[in-house]
């Protein structure tokens, strides 16, 4: 089928995600160069469901705080500009994936959190964009479930019967794939261009020049993050491991150490369940 009809029909749905006036103030905020602290605090703090959510994932074993943190204001004194704009962008992006999308959800935060260590130890380039960027990277598997259930079932049932990569099975059955799906939702809602565009490529074997750095640093978290969760996935190129900075690290043991970031922010999922 044409590209265009099959993206004016998913676009055409009735219950597409809608972008929250949080998420769509919070982008800008953070990409300032001088964060103002206190327009972010009290941003944050018109919304009591947002701030209890990022208090929980603030004081989540994964941070190692001290002493319990019990305000926005105390988080954002206490953390770094990274781990405050990670946990505030999951806190944002958690309202995105119901209940019957927990795995989606995982999968998305532990990215998001590889890519946060990735930045923090300086294996690739600092960039505002790119944990919003991993949260948000597969959210087109939950526009295509919504467009059609039972069709997105058929490709779970070829995943784990034939071993076919999701997106690869959901060309096959959808015309799209979550890649495509998804680069046009976040381009419907004016996601800015470095979001989108990796969004939208990063299944693919070669990256487009623009934004070539955040496209290859997303597949290749993706990826270790998949097979850190035992999915197996065509080998990462040299040229994605390069494009991102990561040609000289030892990919076992980035998976191996994935592995227990996911085990750890699971054991505490389910203990708070
Ligand atoms: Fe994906
Ligand atoms: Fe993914």
């Amino acid at each position: 089928m044409d590209e265009r009809i099959t993206k004016s029909k998913i676009m055409g749905m009735a219950d597409l995600p809608e972008p929250s006036v949080m998420l769509m103030n919070l982008i800008p905020m953070f990409s300032e160069e001088n964060l103002d602290m206190g327009k972010l605090v009290s941003e944050i703090s018109r919304d009591q469901a947002l701030v209890a959510r990022i208090l929980k994932l603030v004081n989540s074993s994964y941070y190692h705080l001290k002493r319990k943190v019990d305000s926005v204001r105390a988080a954002v004194s206490l953390l770094g500009l990274m781990t405050i704009r990670q946990t505030v962008y999951s806190a944002v992006c958690y309202d995105y994936f119901p209940t019957e999308e927990r795995e989606s959800w995982s999968h998305a935060y532990t990215c998001s959190l590889l890519v946060s260590d990735l930045m923090r130890n300086n294996y690739v380039p600092q960039n505002g964009c790119l944990q919003l960027t991993a949260l948000m990277h597969d959210i087109g598997k939950i526009v295509l479930r919504r467009k059609a259930p039972k069709k997105y079932r058929s490709v779970t049932f070829k995943c784990g019967r034939e071993g076919v990569p999701p997106h690869l099975a959901e060309r096959e059955v959808f015309g799209c794939d979550h890649a495509d799906a998804g680069s046009w939702l976040l381009e419907a809602w004016n996601m800015r261009e470095e979001i989108v565009l990796p969004t939208a490529c990063h299944h693919l074997e070669s990256f487009p020049e623009k934004c070539r750095v955040e496209t290859s640093v997303l597949s290749v978290a993706d990826w270790i993050d998949n097979a850190a969760r035992g999915m197996a996935r065509p080998l990462l190129s040299e040229e994605s491991l390069s494009a991102a900075g990561l040609s000289g690290l030892n990919l076992d043991v980035l998976v191996a150490s994935q592995r227990e970031l996911i085990a750890s922010v699971e054991a505490e999922q389910s203990g708070q369940a």
